[in-house]
């Protein structure tokens, strides 16, 4: 029977290309908050501190979720932000980092626009994980 031969030379071309399927395939997945840290990095620190705990040329944002908009203290906000009575929903904190500058005119933040949903996730994971 010609399965016979078939057979094991499937098995054989499997033993050698398993081991050369690229690492990345079998790694766990990347935890949100880890994935959200590297987000932020790439878009967020260069003006709000790397751990976001301290104030840097942006406010500090441990805490961010929940909190209402500009009061970190001593943080000389714009007066659009002081003014906009917003408060840090995951919503308003989604509709921010897709879009500040048409959120809100007048905002001292230059615009960031993160619109993938999944970078907007991971991103929301890292800030809620931001404690002071
Ligand atoms: C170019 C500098 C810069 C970048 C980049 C930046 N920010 Fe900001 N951010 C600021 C400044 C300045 C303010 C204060 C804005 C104001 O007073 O109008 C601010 C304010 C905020 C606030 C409101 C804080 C409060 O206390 O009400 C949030 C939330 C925020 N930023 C999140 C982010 C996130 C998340 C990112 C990355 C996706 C980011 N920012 C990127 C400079 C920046």
């Amino acid at each position: 029977m010609r399965s016979h031969r078939i057979i094991p030379l499937a098995l054989l071309c499997a033993t050698i290309v398993l081991p050369w399927t690229p690492a990345r395939a079998q790694s766990p997945p990347v935890a949100p908050v880890t994935a959200g840290a590297a987000v932020f990095k790439e878009h967020c620190s260069r003006c709000h501190d790397d751990n976001a705990t301290r104030q840097s040329y942006g406010p500090s944002l441990a805490g961010i979720i929940g909190r209402k908009a500009a009061t970190q203290e001593g943080f000389a906000y714009s007066d659009a932000l002081k003014s906009s009575g917003l408060v840090w929903t995951e919503e308003a904190v989604r509709a921010w980092i897709a879009n500040n500058t048409g959120l809100l005119p007048g905002t001292r933040m230059r615009h960031v626009g993160i619109t993938d949903p999944g970078e907007q996730d991971t991103l929301l994971a890292y800030l809620k994980s931001l404690t002071k």
